[in-house]
């Protein structure tokens, strides 16, 4: 009986940390891309499959500075590495498509096939890019989809052969092959072609992330791989089958989108340091800030300073998810969190990891942990964080990610020499 290979489990890490730039403000002869860069660099060696640049477009917002801007970083991260995906978070709320296309083309180009685009609708900024406020989730998902089908296009628009060998060592270009695309939208007027010649990858890989009702259909729609916070295995079984039924009936392929999951864990070397890390951590929580971080997983409308800690927050007061105007796919998630009767002080201590998953256990377990998903299709692609401590990335490099190679779920090596190989996506549909 012959069995069907299985893809492994690809493996990512975070690159958007700002303690260099802290650092750096202070110390003009330092880099601010120190320590991404030896992250990027360690995640190479040990043959994760990409880097994450995550963005935050506020001053101030979940209590962060903010962001560098992810394609600078991860096109700086390129020229240090040669193997390892690099995948920029950009939101298409405020930016205009055509410039989208030009940015992650030549961030393909400059990588030698390596880039992808993390579409986000972003859910704060708004005070950065005009008077109004932040357009409500239907207007952003309805100009992102607008936007990808542009920059789709844009991608497509040279047709093979419109540039071959000359013989000599350069390319000849028959323009007649590159057409424009004469988009004509809600939001956008573009009239194309792209202005770089065609890309190593074709099209950047498209993941995205947003998990409300209209985020999923952007995903099932586009999405090669989606990036979620979905805490519990149940979340994640719902979660897949419901966007996976939605591509599929968007005519894309069976196993599209992939799955991303963030793991925010906590590794401990025995499972008696397990409970203590666990507890302390729960220890040293300030609920009373803990109540307003735990109103804005709710989106920001309701009043939480009064009530017991010790009871569950009464449904007539768990937000209406259609009302909220920032992320309605984390409202969802802690009403989920809510109705399963946790009282306040656990949900002010789940507040904490934002509604990611977020396991406890020796590496081992962690295996175990990350083993049920796989094996139940839920996950294809684990953001591994933590590279940046030292403790951490001890576990995460001599205990977790061994253990997995050990149990044939994580690959060894890469196994293509583009990103999209290197994923293991089906093709992409002919333009
Ligand atoms: C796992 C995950 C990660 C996200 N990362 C970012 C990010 O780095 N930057 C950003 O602007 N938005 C990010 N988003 C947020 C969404 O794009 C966003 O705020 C959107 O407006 C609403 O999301 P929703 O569909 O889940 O309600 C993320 C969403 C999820 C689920």
């Amino acid at each position: 009986m012959g069995s069907v290979r299985r893809r492994p489990l690809k493996t990512v890490t975070g690159v958007s940390g700002s303690a260099d730039v802290y650092a750096a403000a202070v110390d003009p002869g330092r880099s601010t891309l120190a320590s991404v860069v030896e992250i990027a660099k360690l995640a190479e060696a040990n043959k994760f499959d990409a880097l994450f640049a995550a963005d935050l477009l506020s001053f101030g917002a979940q209590g962060a500075i903010g962001a560098q801007e992810p394609l600078i970083v991860v096109s700086a991260l390129s020229s240090v590495t040669s193997h390892v995906g690099l995948i920029a978070t950009v939101t298409t709320t405020y930016h205009h498509p055509f410039n989208l296309a030009r940015l992650f083309g030549t961030l393909d180009h400059v990588s030698n096939g390596r880039a992808a685009w993390n579409a986000v609708t972003s859910s704060v900024g708004e005070e950065n890019y005009g008077a109004g406020d932040l357009p409500g989730p239907e207007e952003r998902y309805a100009r992102a989809t607008e936007s990808i089908e542009v920059i789709n296009a844009l991608f497509d628009s040279w047709g093979s052969g419109a540039l071959t060998p000359d013989g000599r060592g350069g390319a000849v270009l028959d323009a007649s092959l590159v057409r424009p695309i004469d988009h004509a939208g809600e939001y956008f007027t573009v009239r194309g072609p792209l202005n770089i010649p065609p890309l190593p990858q074709r099209r950047p890989v498209q993941f995205q992330a947003g998990q409300s009702a209209a985020g999923i259909e952007l995903g099932a729609r586009f999405a090669e791989v989606v990036f979620t916070s979905l805490p519990t295995l149940e979340d994640a079984v719902t979660y897949t089958k419901q966007i996976r039924s939605r591509a599929v009936e968007l005519g894309r392929a069976q196993e599209l989108p992939l799955i991303m999951s963030s793991f925010h864990a906590t590794y401990g070397a025995s499972e008696a340091e397990v409970r203590r890390l666990v507890r302390e951590r729960e220890e040293a929580t300030d609920f009373e800030a803990g109540r307003l971080a735990l109103a804005d997983m709710f989106g920001g409308g309701i009043d939480l300073t009064e009530l017991p800690l010790d009871r569950p927050i009464p449904d007539h007061l768990l937000p209406d998810v259609q009302s909220v105007q920032r992320r309605r796919g984390r409202v969802d998630i802690f009403t989920a969190f809510a109705r399963s009767g946790k009282t306040l002080r656990e949900l002010i201590i789940a507040a904490k990891d934002t509604g990611h998953w977020a396991p406890a256990g020796t590496p081992d377990q962690l295996a175990d942990a990350i083993a049920e998903r796989y094996d139940a299709g839920v996950l294809d692609v684990i953001s591994l964080g933590g590279l940046a401590d030292p403790r951490t990335r001890d576990f995460v490099l001599n205990g977790l990610l061994p253990e997995l190679r050990r149990r044939g779920i994580v690959g060894t090596d890469y196994v293509g020499a583009t990103f999209r190989e290197n994923l293991e996506l089906p093709p992409l549909p002919e333009p």
